[in-house]
């Protein structure tokens, strides 16, 4: 039986001071072990948020990280950073990072292969955009990203460490959501592009969350869905309602 995960991803939201308020106000509420409760703040606020949550079942993801170990690289971060406040995952290929920052499926590979050497579990994040969708290459487009990602990947970590997030971009931060059923549908041919690349055992365990608008009144039938293993949440994460998606 897999794990369900609920991951918050506050993208470009809370200075430091706000979100320690915010997590402190949350965070009983968001304490528990039936699902696994991520929490991705902005870099500036990881450590705070990791020492608020060090006696919590609630894990620290991050939002970025850079693929070198060190060196001349201005403005990035490393996973040796990350590790050293206790980063647990990472989200790598969102859409945002794709779109506005020229985040490439190679750059997104070697990003997951950099952080399971640190034993961080990234979060890939695929999902077509709408004319995509409308001209019927959606399923193609998933499955390159997916395939790209995953390059040279070894299968104990997508039984263990690896995350995959379908994230339509039409969904994200418009109110609309995918139908349960258009989002299982894209969730479970993940799971069959992993089975071809892996095996079928492989894929049944491989983690898989849906993300694009998810809020109170739709999470429910969301995370109910036969090959849903959880959320990725944006904007609903920044409120109480990150408490009531949690607690579904
Ligand atoms: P929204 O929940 O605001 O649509 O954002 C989804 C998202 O991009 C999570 O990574």
């Amino acid at each position: 039986m897999r794990k369900k995960i609920i991951a918050g991803n506050w993208k470009m939201n809370y200075s430091v001071n706000r979100a320690e308020d915010f997590v402190n106000d949350i965070k009983d509420r968001i304490n528990t072990d039936e699902v696994e409760v991520v929490l991705c703040p902005n870099f500036v606020s990881l450590e705070r948020v990791s020492d608020l949550i060090e006696d919590t079942n609630i894990k620290l993801g991050a939002q970025n990280v850079y693929f070198e170990d060190k060196g001349a690289y201005t403005g990035e971060t490393s996973v040796d950073m990350l590790a050293a406040v206790n980063v647990k995952y990472c989200i790598v290929g969102h859409s945002e990072r794709r779109m506005y920052f020229n985040e490439t499926d190679e750059i997104v590979n070697k990003k997951v292969l950099k952080l399971l050497q640190k034993d961080i579990s990234p979060i890939i994040c695929v999902g077509e955009t709408l004319e995509q969708r409308d001209s019927s290459k959606h399923f193609d487009v998933v499955e390159n990203q997916v395939k790209n990602a995953l390059k040279d990947v070894d299968s104990i970590f997508l039984k263990n460490k690896i995350v995959i997030a379908y994230e339509p971009i039409w969904a994200i931060g418009t109110g609309v959501t995918a139908t349960d059923e258009q989002a299982n549908e894209m969730c479970k041919f993940i799971r069959e592009v992993v089975s071809k690349l892996y095996t079928k055992n492989v894929a049944d365990m491989v983690t898989i969350l849906y993300g694009g608008s998810v809020k109170p009144s739709n999470a429910k039938s969301i995370l109910e869905q036969s090959d849903i293993d959880g959320a990725l949440v944006g904007g609903a994460s920044l409120t109480n309602d990150f408490v009531a998606i949690v607690n579904y």
